[in-house]
């Protein structure tokens, strides 16, 4: 098995829309001309197992309704369900949070405790909650909002 991660870029809005409907039931879902956008703008990655893609996150600069600012988010991570728990998360959000030198932000449902421990061990910390953010089939749900603060040392490992 080998596995890869590559920089999205323009060629690869379809697999990155498709990738998002499988992971994301349908809920959590971006227009076309947006992703082309993220897509044109190469700001984040797809992993890959024996050439077939297994997941993706991707970045762009977002407004924070906590702190209301404009600030690098990590907009969106998943990996198909039967590629989980095998390393692809994490390499993928390491790859995600390298693309800035500055505070990296995210949000993440209050009832997705897998997801939270990952950001956690990777150094992210929560600095507060949004009431309703996600407005689900199953119901509204808040979201915490996560940073993981750019340290100078990083730049140097
Ligand atoms: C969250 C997600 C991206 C993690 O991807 P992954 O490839 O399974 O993650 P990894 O294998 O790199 O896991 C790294 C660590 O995260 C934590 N983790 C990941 N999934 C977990 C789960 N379901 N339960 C508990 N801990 C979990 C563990 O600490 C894990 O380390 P370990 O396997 O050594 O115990 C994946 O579960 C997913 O796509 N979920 C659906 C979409 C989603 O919720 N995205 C996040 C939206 S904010």
């Amino acid at each position: 098995m080998s596995m890869y991660v590559a920089k999205i870029n323009k060629d690869d809005v379809d697999t990155l829309l498709n990738l998002n409907d499988i992971i994301f039931n349908d809920q959590i879902k971006y227009s076309k001309e947006y992703i082309k956008k993220i897509c044109e703008q190469r700001t984040g990655f797809i992993v890959y197992l024996d050439n077939v893609p297994a997941g993706y996150v991707f970045c762009d600069y977002h407004n924070n309704e906590l702190i209301k600012k404009i600030v690098p988010t990590i907009m969106s991570i998943g990996v198909l369900e039967e590629y989980r728990r095998l390393g692809f998360g994490r390499t993928l959000l390491r790859s995600a949070i390298e693309l800035f030198s500055e505070d990296i932000y995210l949000n993440v449902r209050e009832k997705n405790p897998g997801a939270q421990d990952l950001y956690t061990s990777e150094g992210f910390v929560m600095i507060g909650k949004i009431n309703k953010y996600y407005k689900l089939a199953s119901g509204d749900e808040d979201a915490y909002v996560m940073v993981k603060f750019y340290e100078i040392d990083q730049a140097l490992v």
